[in-house]
């Protein structure tokens, strides 16, 4: 079946990055000059996904107003103008079809997707966490659904974190699966836990956000309790879904920054500005400028 849909949480508190979270989402924090969730929703649109399902909260009402179109300022900007911006204000409204639908608290990343159940419907989709920002040849969600076009099953993204790193994400263990059109990056889920003790953790293949789920997990997540902070786990329910059918991990190509974190957001910042046309040359020039 094709993906069509993907599913965005961005219900979460962002605790991480208060004080600037407390009056605006941390989704829409700027790398550069575009907020995370666009270069989320950028991704999807060069997927090929065509419908984007937001899960907000309170609070969160800036988001939908990014991707809504701004007649006023289109206007301002056609008369004086500034078609280059004007272009850019408008595409943001057109990348792809959106729709919001309220998780009324946050009770974990688990719980944001079931939210969104009635929307997806009986069918495979893709879930993209915002702050998680790829930089790939070739965008990570397409990569993720040409895997699942192969094996029909959940697949998620996983890269190799280092061992003191294993307590902040869902850790899979796994088999690599041989297939040389994936050149050693596809393996098959044997088993996963949700922020281990580092000395307990099966592997250093920690799950990222970016996942293609079958609808099955929907099952799933109605029964799973609260894990790991008191949230309704993703990696709980698919661990019970791993029961059922069999879930792919593919190690993706290409590099995450982790921006929900303030040195990853920092790493993000620095390395995409530096590969900007328009701004690389002269911040290059700026940091290589500075006494550390
Ligand atoms: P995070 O755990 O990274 O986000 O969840 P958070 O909870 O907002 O941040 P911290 O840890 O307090 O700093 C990953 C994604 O899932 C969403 C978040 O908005 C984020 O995009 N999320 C999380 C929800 O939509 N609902 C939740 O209940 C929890």
């Amino acid at each position: 079946m094709e993906i069509r849909k993907a599913v965005l949480p961005v219900a979460g508190l962002g605790t991480r990055f208060l004080p600037a979270t407390k009056a605006q989402p941390k989704e829409m924090l700027p790398v550069v000059d575009k907020p995370l969730v666009q270069y989320a929703v950028e991704e999807l649109s060069s997927s090929g996904i065509s419908m984007a399902i937001f899960v907000t909260g309170r609070g969160k009402d800036a988001i939908e107003d990014h991707f809504d179109s701004s007649p006023e300022l289109e206007q301002m900007l056609k008369g004086h103008g500034k078609e280059q911006l004007l272009d850019q204000v408008r595409s943001v409204s057109s990348l792809v079809q959106m729709t919001y639908v309220r998780q009324k608290r946050p009770l974990g990343l688990g719980h944001a997707i079931l939210v969104a159940r009635e929307l997806v419907g009986p069918e495979p989709f893709a879930v993209v966490l915002s702050d998680d920002v790829i930089d790939a040849p070739v965008p990570c969600v397409r990569q993720m659904m040409d895997v699942f076009e192969r094996y029909g099953r959940s697949v998620v993204a996983i890269q190799q974190v280092s061992r003191s790193a294993v307590s902040s994400y869902g850790i899979i263990k796994a088999e690599p699966v041989p297939d040389h059109n994936l050149s050693g990056r596809l393996y098959r889920i044997t088993d996963m836990v949700e922020k281990p003790d580092p000395r307990r953790a099966p592997s250093n293949l920690a799950i990222i956000g970016r996942y293609i789920l079958t609808p099955a997990v929907f099952g799933e997540l109605v029964s799973t309790p609260r894990g790991a902070g008191g949230e309704i786990q993703l990696t709980d329910a698919l661990r019970r879904l791993l029961m059922k059918e069999p879930i792919y991990a593919y190690l993706f190509e290409g590099k995450r920054y982790d921006a929900g974190d303030k040195l990853g957001f920092l790493q993000a910042t620095v390395e995409i500005a530096l590969k900007r046309p328009d701004l690389g040359a002269a911040f290059r020039k700026y940091l290589k400028g500075l006494k550390m």
